[in-house]
């Protein structure tokens, strides 16, 4: 069975209270357990990590068992070239996932240095972002995309 981890950067463990407008009123928790239903329909093992550090998602890049990735990598998705280094050197599919839309945010947010080492990104769709970022991972593992 395939294993696929998400992986949540800084700040990401304020959601429900940090500016709801932007990232919606739905908690981490209320997200992880969103990911989990929906990992059960399709028939892989889920593993979640969530830290305000730079290092540590470094690190469990490096070393996780987990066959492909969904990172939502908060603002170091801006300016991370160890973190960008750290998914280029990943062996599985990364998807990328953010909840707002980046793309129509002020211009620091316009720019992803984690995008192009990444299979893919998707971007303004809320909880659905992780959602979609799930499915398209497994689909990738399972050589359907
Ligand atoms: C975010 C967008 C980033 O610009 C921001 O720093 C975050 C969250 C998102 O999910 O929309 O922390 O990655």
């Amino acid at each position: 069975m395939h294993k696929v981890l998400v992986i949540h950067g800084p700040n990401l463990n304020r959601l429900g209270q940090r500016d709801p407008l932007q990232y919606g009123a739905g908690t981490l928790k209320e997200l992880e357990r969103s990911l989990l239903e929906l990992a059960v329909e399709l028939g892989v093992t889920l593993e979640t990590f969530q830290s305000n550090h730079e290092g540590k998602l470094i690190d469990i890049i490096q070393t996780t068992d987990a066959h492909g990735i969904v990172i939502n990598p908060g603002a170091l998705t801006h300016y991370s070239y160890s973190l960008r280094d750290a998914v280029a050197d990943y062996p599985g599919p990364v998807v990328e996932a953010h909840l707002s839309n980046i793309h129509a945010r002020e211009p620091f947010r316009q720019q992803s240095v984690i995008a192009g080492a990444a299979k893919g990104q998707i971007s303004g769709l809320g909880f659905n972002s992780y959602l979609l970022a799930l499915r398209a991972v497994v689909a990738l593992l399972a050589e359907e995309l």
